[in-house]
């Protein structure tokens, strides 16, 4: 990825979609091919169907702001989980409190799976959209995307999946989950900062209006008025982070090098593993569910507060994350303030988790 970057800036760097010259046609050359590269590897049925974005958190204010802005009326209704990330949860009491919109969440069990009995009382015709994430980053729950999007199509709503957590770790395809929306960023996948994706069932993206006005996403303007690309490009006014989108397809292309099948086993074997031997230290509770989980485990444990853990173990070069990780209201669904997260990827080992549960440990020890 790092090479792509360098290769971008030393041979290719130059604007797209706008200069004659030559350095401007490979860049957009390039830019595009990515824009293919993303849609491939997502099962998307064509590269128009991808918009590049900042992350995750962008693509869906764009969603919120531009397709709820047009569809989103007084009284429709948003429905979300108890278990979503801030970012797909503020851009929607946003749109509610413009709109006069409302918000509905699928509660959660103990055990860290969606309450889905729940759901036929909570997916009624007044649903205009269900917006959930496919891996909770603070529990690890996979919900069952394609099911979930099955039902909410049946009453008419469309559906948006954050799929930051698993673009890079599982297989994904979005046809295949028949989702209308579905965004992810691309640090979560070893692609730069700063580049992410939102992918838009074509038919809906062409019902959208523009979000962001400015240079590369009109037709034609007049002093008064303007015409605008059709999607994707209608979507990216301005320079778009281009050598992040060309980053972000090499990241793809090592990935697959690796094999998104051989990661999730990976990543499984670990989490388990973690989550198991996180059991033997005293005063320690371990969220989510047992199997059939994404690569991090969240824990708290007696003997200090999440903060105090991760500084505790940075000092042994260990990077845990403490903290609500942007999921305050499910923190408080657990009655806790915060959790202490280990998360894995395909460089991990055992060892390290071995040498991860000397430190806590330690950290028992220490802090009693
Ligand atoms: C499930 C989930 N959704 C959304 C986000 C937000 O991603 P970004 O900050 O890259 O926009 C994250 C990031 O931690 C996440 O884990």
């Amino acid at each position: 990825m790092i090479e792509a970057l360098r290769n971008f800036y030393e041979h290719e760097n130059a604007n797209v979609h706008r200069g004659l010259h030559m350095l401007s046609s490979r860049a957009t050359e390039a830019y595009e091919n990515a824009r293919r590269s993303v849609a491939d590897y997502i099962g998307a049925a064509s590269a128009d169907e991808i918009v590049f974005t900042r992350g995750t958190t962008e693509s869906i204010n764009l969603v919120a702001q531009a397709w709820g802005g047009k569809f989103i009326r007084k009284g429709d209704v948003i429905l979300l989980t108890a278990m979503e990330h801030h970012s797909n949860l503020v851009p929607w009491q946003l749109l509610a409190e413009r709109t006069g919109a409302r918000l509905r969440f699928v509660p959660i069990r103990d055990d860290g799976t969606l309450e889905l009995e729940k759901l036929s009382s909570l997916l009624t015709p007044e649903v205009k959209l269900f917006a959930f994430t496919h891996i909770s980053n603070s529990l690890g729950t996979i919900n069952p995307v394609a099911e979930l999007c099955r039902k909410a199509r049946a009453v008419g709503a469309l559906t948006l999946v954050d799929a930051a957590q698993t673009v890079g770790h599982m297989p994904l395809d979005v046809r295949e989950l028949g989702c209308d929306f579905l965004a992810f960023s691309g640090h979560k996948m070893c692609a730069p900062t700063g580049i992410g994706v939102l992918y838009g069932r074509a038919e809906i993206l062409d019902s959208i209006p523009p979000w962001h006005g400015g240079g590369e996403m009109i037709v034609s303007v007049a002093l008064e008025k303007s015409t605008f690309k059709k999607a994707p490009h209608r979507f990216e006014a301005g320079t778009p982070n281009i050598a992040g989108a060309i980053g972000l397809a090499a990241a793809i292309d090592y990935i697959e090098g690796i094999g998104r099948t051989a990661i999730f086993e990976h990543d499984s074997k670990l989490t388990y593993y973690a989550a198991d031997r996180l059991t033997e230290l005293p005063g320690t509770r371990v969220f989510g569910p047992k199997k059939e989980r994404g690569a991090l485990v969240g824990f708290v444990m007696d003997a200090a507060h999440p903060h105090d853990l991760t500084t505790f173990a940075d000092q042994y070069g260990l990077a845990l994350r403490g903290g609500h990780h942007c999921n305050q209201p499910l923190m408080r669904r657990f009655g806790i303030s915060g959790t202490t997260r280990a998360s894995f990827y395909f460089y991990n080992t055992t060892e390290e988790i071995d040498r991860m549960i000397e430190i806590l440990q330690r950290a028992v020890g220490f802090f009693s």
